[in-house]
Order: C-alpha cells, then structure tokens, then sequence
C-alpha cells in the first residue's frame, strides 16, 4: 500500500541511457524544456518529477512520470498514460466534489506530463515539523476532515493522503482586519491524485485515515490536528460511521503488526 520513497534509480541497460527526459517520442516537442521546467525542479518521486513553470502567464507546476525501462515499451506506455489520465480524471472529480484542488491547466499526453496551478503554500507537513499554533491545527484539520469527507461521499478514495500531499495556502483577502482573521486566512489544498480510485467500499476509506492518521501523528505535537479531522469528518459525512469501524479495524491491524514486528 505505501510507496517506495527511494530516488529512482537511473535507467539500466536499455539503449536510451540519457539523465534528462527520456526523448523516445522525438517527434513530440518536449514543452517542459521549452519553458525552462528542467532548471526548476521542485520535487522528484518514484514515480515522477515535478518542475515548477510559468504557464500561459500563470505560475504553474508539471508533474511528469517516468517512463519504466524495465518495462516493455509498448506496455510501458499504456501503463504510464493510464496513471496519467486516472490523475487527471482523480484530480477533476476532486474539484466536482468541492474539493479544494489546483486547477488543471493542460495534459500532454505524449510527454506524459500534468500541468496545473501551481499552489502558494507550504505542505502540511512542513508546517507540522515547525510547529503550528493550537487554532491553526484546529483550523487545518477542519477543512481536511470536510475535504477528505467529500471525497469519500462521493465515491472518491486519495490513495495517499500524508502530509505532504496537504498544500496550506494563506488566504490574500482579510487584509487590514488587524490579523484578527488569521485562521480563517488558511486555505487547504489537496493535490497528488496519482493513487486515486473510485470506491464506495468502507475499508477503503478506513485505510485513507489510517494512512493520514499515521502521517499526522508521526508528531505527538499535531495529535490535535487529526482530533480536529476526525470530529469534522463526522459533521460532514452522511457515511462516517461505516468509515470510522473500518478504519478502527485498520487500526488495529496495525497495531498488531508493529507488536509482532
Ligand atoms: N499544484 C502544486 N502547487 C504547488 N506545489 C506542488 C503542486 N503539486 C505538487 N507540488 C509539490 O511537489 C511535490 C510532489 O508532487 P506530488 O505529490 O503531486 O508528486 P509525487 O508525490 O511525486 O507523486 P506520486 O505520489 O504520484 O508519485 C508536492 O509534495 C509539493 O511539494
Ligand atoms: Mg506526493
């Protein structure tokens, strides 16, 4: 169910050996490249790559996923742009269910590459590791508890909700009220669909928290925050008590996985 977190690897073997984009479809125009996105790279998964960008005037990010030489090529390519229209399908339903997500720019297919609004905020989990005040948790782990319980309402399963797929952005507006809005200037944001499913099954959302759950409270300090998810997620979802057992089972079976070893 987790990921590997490890740096990719460079490709072995295969003919195609370059350390920059792998170019197997020449024909295509690399658009990343034309907009300088190599020089900017923000973050680099097992999976993919994200560059920051300016898009059609607006600061965006590409996310683009690598192609898997160890893989067949001709499969290689349908597994890479199925991932690439779930994400993209994932994120636009996100949107549908009124969740806060950035807007999708443009997808090009051939670079296997998403281009989308690029959030100005911090992930969660930086704000976690330096220390957020009481009313910013509380406040924080409201609009995450609603978020993730619209998704699951409507059918939407993350896949991977840790804190680093949580952008908080500080709202612009509110100025000049003395700060007295400073909560409520927090915006939360959830991108990172690459896992995304579609599911109505309450194990699967019990497995959603479980995974936010242990991402939260790898901090003692943010255990408030999840409290917070937790008590929203069941104002906000008609579904909460099938989600809320399940993932008490989850839990569990957890727990005595760790007890085992
Ligand atoms: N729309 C965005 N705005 C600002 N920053 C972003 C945005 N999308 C991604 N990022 C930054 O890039 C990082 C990686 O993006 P993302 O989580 O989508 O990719 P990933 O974790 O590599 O993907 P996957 O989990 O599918 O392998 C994020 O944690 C975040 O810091
Ligand atoms: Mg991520």
């Amino acid at each position: 169910m987790t990921k590997p977190m490890h740096k990719r690897e460079p490709p072995r073997g295969s003919g195609t050996r370059g350390s920059e984009p792998d170019r197997a479809n020449e024909s295509a125009v690399d658009l990343i490249d034309k907009l300088g996105g190599y020089e900017a790279k923000i973050a680099q998964g097992a999976e993919g790559r994200v560059f920051a960008v300016t898009f059609l005037n607006r600061p965006a990010i590409v996310k683009q996923r690598f192609k898997k030489t160890y893989r067949h090529p001709t499969l290689d390519a349908k597994i890479t742009r199925a991932r690439l229209v779930g994400e993209t399908r994932a994120l636009v339903r996100a949107r549908k269910l009124g969740v806060p997500t950035p807007s999708l720019f443009y997808v090009d297919k051939r670079q296997n590459a998403i281009y989308m609004e690029r959030v100005p905020g911090r992930s969660l989990k930086e704000l976690i590791r330096e220390g957020m005040s009481d009313e910013d948790m509380e406040e924080v782990g409201r609009q995450v508890g609603k978020h993730v319980a619209a998704m699951h309402d409507g059918g939407l399963i993350h896949g991977d909700l840790t804190t680093s797929n949580i952008l908080v952005a500080r709202r612009q507006t509110g100025e000049g009220d003395d700060g007295n809005a400073a909560e409520a200037s927090l915006r939360v944001v959830i991108i990172d669909f690459g896992l995304a499913s579609n599911s109505i099954i309450p194990e699967d959302k019990g497995v959603d928290l479980y995974v936010l759950e242990r991402a939260i409270t790898v901090t003692h300090a943010a255990s408030r925050l999840f409290e917070a998810v937790m008590r929203e997620y069941k104002t906000a979802s008609g579904l909460w008590s099938a989600s809320f057992n399940k993932f008490a089972e989850v839990r569990m079976r957890g727990r005595k996985r760790s007890m085992i070893g």
